[in-house]
């Protein structure tokens, strides 16, 4: 074939490690706001390199169904980009993983199938067949409970199903039972003939599906987006065993980065939430004392109203304001209203900061995201860490649709279902003014007592209207 001859073992070394490098180059400029746009650019440059000289290698032998498909994919990529919301990301993100332990799991049986019928020249050594065989045992096996897991954490999110833990009584002895049953059928599948072969094949790919649907739907609440992550993680470590079964690096370095990244992006998650990994993928969060928190839990007093007048009044009179958003902020699209009254304030002499929550929102960044593309000034947006110190010393605390992020309870109440996560403590500023539609819980399901502090002021509406309002009051 033509691209076939064009493109030497040499150039497609060369094209891998050009996008090796700029893959690579993505992670390190989405480490940062100033960046991001260009390490995002560098990951999909890379991957078009790596898919585009991956087509045009040898191993390629019909380009009629690599267009097809790619023409699919692109369609299906275009259009779900430009129509999922920021909102809908992680829920997007999850149904992207099942795509990825999908096709791991398929070319597993494909590579097994094609070397299991093929005559090799010279033929394989029987050590040769039992990497191979592992090899694609391995690559089914994640990519398989990769997709399941990835399906129901999809549904999760979207509120298809129930997003609360469900548990089977001794659920961790079926996870164990079945971790064993797959070692086991893993041995003798290892220089088993075709045709036993393919059925342990079978047999440990329904098994470890039904394990990835057992594993995420014992898991719900606050610690979904780590579940999302950790599944992300598979995704790549089964990308990385795929392109050991079919010998390709570029897979085997891509796998490695998106599994190695995982891993990192999970651990700061769960650090973030005060949680540990283990704990998260036993599952439990959401569930109060063995009862599924499920409604919005108990009022705790009088809760004090403000309207967007006197907010604006105590905005313009404060010396120091702390704004924290929250998923709110993201639904209501408010963010462009509130880079306006930040300019406005600060035109004033009023220093104004944003305090992001690290899970804040629906996905990692969600908000930085946000207030960046409202051009909000990097330098006062700042980190839980950086800032949470300065609340006692700040005149107003402006909580745009935040809720568990600002919840005390998860440092004063051990009963909690979110205690021990790190918070912003708005509360030990002078006056906080929350804004949401209602008195309804936030993404944990947990009433939250910052409502009914004595210095509290609850501007009830979509954040959007009040913001504007606020805007047309300063
Ligand atoms: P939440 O606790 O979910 O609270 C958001 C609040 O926004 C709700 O209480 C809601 O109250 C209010 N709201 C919704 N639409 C609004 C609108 N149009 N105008 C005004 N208010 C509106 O959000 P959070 O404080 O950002 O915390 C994030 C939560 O999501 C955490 O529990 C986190 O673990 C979880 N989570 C995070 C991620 C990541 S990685 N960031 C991913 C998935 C889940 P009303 O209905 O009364 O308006």
């Amino acid at each position: 074939m033509l691209l076939e001859n064009l493109v030497t073992p040499g150039l497609l070394t060369a094209a891998y490690l050009i996008a090796s490098i700029l893959m690579i180059s993505a992670l390190g400029g989405l480490s940062r706001h100033e960046t991001a746009v260009r390490g995002n650019l560098y990951g999909a440059l890379g991957m078009a390199l790596a898919v585009l000289a991956t087509i045009a290698g040898s191993q390629v032998t019909s380009y009629t169904v690599v267009a097809i498909t790619l023409a699919i994919g692109l369609v299906i990529g275009y259009i779900a980009a430009y129509k999922v919301k920021m909102t809908g990301m992680p829920a997007m993100v999850g149904l992207l993983n099942s795509f990825g332990g999908l096709s791991s799991a398929l070319v597993g049986y494909a590579s097994y199938l094609d070397a299991m019928t093929r005559v090799y020249n010279p033929p394989w050594t029987a050590a040769e067949q039992a990497i191979h065989s592992t090899e694609v045992y391995l690559g089914v096996l994640i990519g398989s409970l990769t997709f399941t897991g990835s399906v129901v954490a999809f549904a999760k999110l979207n509120e298809y199903i129930t997003t609360k833990p469900v548990y089977l009584p001794g659920r961790h002895f079926i996870n164990l039972g079945i971790g064993i049953a797959c070692i086991f059928i893993g041995i003798q599948f290892v220089g088993a003939d075709l045709d036993t072969g393919i059925l342990y094949l079978i047999l440990m790919t329904i098994l470890s599906g039904i394990f990835g649907v057992h594993l995420v739907m014992a898991i719900g609440g606050a610690d979904m987006p780590v579940v999302i992550a950790v599944l992300n993680t598979y995704s790549g470590w089964a990308a990385t065993v795929t392109g050991f079964v079919l010998s390709n690096n570029m897979l085997i370095i891509a796998g490695t980065l998106v599994g190695g990244s995982g891993i990192i992006l999970s651990y700061l998650m769960c650090k973030a939430m005060n949680r540990s990994l283990l704990s998260v993928m036993a599952g439990g969060f959401g569930e109060a004392g063995g009862t599924v928190v499920t409604g919005a839990g108990a009022e705790q007093g009088e809760v004090v109203p403000i309207t967007a007048e006197d907010t604006g009044d105590l905005l313009a009179s404060a010396k120091e304001i702390i704004i924290v958003p929250g998923y709110g902020m993201a639904v209501a699209q408010a963010q462009h209203a509130i880079s306006e009254i930040t300019r406005k304030l600060r035109e004033q002499g009023v220093q104004v900061r944003f305090a992001i929550h690290p899970v804040a929102g629906r996905m990692p960044g969600h908000m930085n995201v946000l207030l960046a593309e409202a051009k909000i000034p990097y330098d006062i947006v700042l980190e839980m860490d950086e800032i949470n110190e300065d609340f006692p010393q700040t005149d107003a605390v402006l909580v745009i649709g935040a809720n568990d992020i600002v919840n005390p309870s998860a440092l004063d109440d051990p009963n909690s279902p979110i205690a021990g996560m790190p918070v912003l403590e708005v509360w030990k500023a002078k006056t906080v003014i929350v804004m949401k539609r209602s008195m309804a819980t936030g993404f944990a399901g947990v009433q939250n007592p910052l409502f009914f502090k004595d210095n509290t002021r609850m501007l009830f509406g979509d954040a959007r209207k009040s913001v504007d309002a606020i805007l047309g009051s300063i």
